[in-house]
């Protein structure tokens, strides 16, 4: 119950609803503001107090209708437009809270509050490199303010995925597809390497003797940044970066003269193969950028997927019982499918691994986008999931992948950590017994994958 103090002189109800605020009362605040209000004393300074508090409550019209209220009687408060940008932003009216950020930023160009709010504000609407130039004035003006750092860090490392890392660490990789360029490449070679990412791959083929390499990478942040490395690497004679996606390259204007590239790299696959674009990147750069013959690395990827019995795994996605209560509703809201690393919550095949899709990159016949497969169990144990792994044939010589270890298995050689597994939960789980065999459909559209495993017994689709 909110305490009414209608008889309070107007400047203590101002007083004490800023102190409400302060504590993270903001109901008790209104209270007091609207006391305040009743008596005319210093109105704005209630209007905005009111419209905050309003806002902390969830009253966003209401905090808006106040903070308005505040702006028309005194236009140069620079914390009611700051406010009712934030209100606005809530409410989903983001050109209106740019334009309330634009008015307080000129009544006061220093206000790190306001810097920060309007950055985060020109993010939300895609206009990244003006926010981060307010979160390095935010940054410059007030070195030790914790969240300007915070956000500047949080723009910057939102420019490049984090798997970068990972990827780029990933020593067993980084090994194979550097022994594949060794070998398609020679001293006339000109490579096209597509998603050049840092220009890591690009490195390998100009070390491994590449005459040129065009670098293409989509993302201007890493393209900027390829151009960097390549030239702390001292590779930037013969590495050009284009900062396009391959879709876009236009051989004539982009590659040197009457010169087409003899041998492709690209390495554009996700959990799930195609998820990137690979298909359209591969088939276009077959088509219409390389020389004909042209060798292609990696020249098949394939997607396998094993049924698993593990209920750590499970219980990441699925819910049944908690505490003695059933939770079964909450499945209603699982994911299709979570990436994670599989190998480290154990699990048991139930059956042989298979193959779900087998994409030929070198510019081959299309792969069918259906597929249904009668998957023969050999173990008995209860099915919790269909595991994803990619496995990329590099060359002749050189097959990658990222199939986990499963419990009483020893790790293969050629095994590539950073890409996780994409897993697929059954639920509920399915009981299964050797002679039974489960029906997988797979589907794709040349950008995701879908899939359903039929259950047996009741022929409900999982
Ligand atoms: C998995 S990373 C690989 C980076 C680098 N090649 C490496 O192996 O370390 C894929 C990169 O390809 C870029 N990319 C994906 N498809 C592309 C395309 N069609 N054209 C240009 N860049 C592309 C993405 O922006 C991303 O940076």
């Amino acid at each position: 119950m909110k305490a009414s103090h209608d008889d309070l002189p107007p400047g203590e109800a101002l007083s004490l609803a800023r102190q409400c605020h302060a504590q993270g009362d903001p109901w008790q605040a209104v209270v007091h503001c609207r006391t305040a209000l009743s008596g005319g004393e210093d109105p704005v300074e209630a209007l905005v107090l009111l419209g905050r508090s309003l806002a902390a409550t969830g009253d966003l019209p209401g905090a808006g209708h106040q903070l308005s209220r505040a702006i028309e009687t005194d236009p140069a408060r620079a914390d009611a437009y700051q406010y009712l940008a934030e209100v606005n932003m809530q409410i989903g009216r983001a050109p209106e809270a740019l334009r309330c950020y634009r008015h307080a930023l000129q009544l006061r160009p220093d206000d790190i509050d306001v810097l920060n709010g309007y950055a985060l504000a020109l993010w939300g609407t895609g206009q990244l490199d003006e926010a981060r130039s307010l979160l390095q004035r935010a940054v410059e003006r007030e070195p030790g303010h914790a969240f300007s750092r915070r956000n500047l860090r949080l723009l910057d490392s939102r420019l490049v995925d984090r798997w970068h890392f990972a990827m780029v660490n990933d020593e067993a990789r980084n090994r194979q597809f550097a022994a594949a360029l060794e070998r398609a490449i020679t001293p006339r070679s000109v490579v096209l390497d597509i998603g050049a990412g840092t220009g890591l791959l690009s490195m390998m083929a100009a070390r491994a003797g590449a005459r040129q390499v065009i670098a293409c990478e989509a993302n201007p942040a890493l393209a900027s940044l390829a151009r960097e490395v390549i030239r702390d690497n001292g590779c930037s004679d013969r590495i050009r970066v284009i900062n396009k996606s391959s879709l876009q390259l236009d051989p004539e204007a982009d590659f040197p003269r009457h010169t087409r590239p003899d041998v492709l790299v690209a390495e554009v696959f996700d959990t799930m193969v195609i998820g990137e674009g690979a298909l359209n990147t591969f088939t276009h750069a077959c088509r219409y950028l390389l020389a004909p013959g042209a060798t292609v690395i990696p020249r098949q990827a394939v997607l396998f997927a094993g049924l698993v019995e593990s209920e750590r795994l499970w219980r990441e996605g699925g819910a049944d019982r908690a505490a003695g209560f059933d939770l079964t509703r909450l499945n209603q809201f699982r994911p299709d499918s979570i990436a994670l690393e599989a190998a480290s919550f154990g699990g048991r095949l139930l059956a042989d691994a298979f193959p779900l899709f087998s994409f030929d990159l070198t510019g081959g016949p299309q792969t069918p986008a259906k597929v249904s497969l009668d998957i023969p169990i050999l173990e008995p144990g209860v099915c919790h999931a269909l595991v994803y792994w990619i496995q990329l044939h590099l060359d002749a010589g050189a097959v990658i992948d990222n199939r986990p270890v499963f419990d009483g298995e020893e790790q293969a050689g050629h095994y590539c950590r950073h890409w996780y597994q994409s897993v697929k939960l059954l639920v509920p789980p399915l009981p299964v017994t050797p002679g039974m065999t489960l029906r997988v459909e797979a589907s794709h559209n040349r950008q995701n994958v879908a899939v359903v495993v039929m259950d047996p017994h009741s022929g409900a689709l999982l």
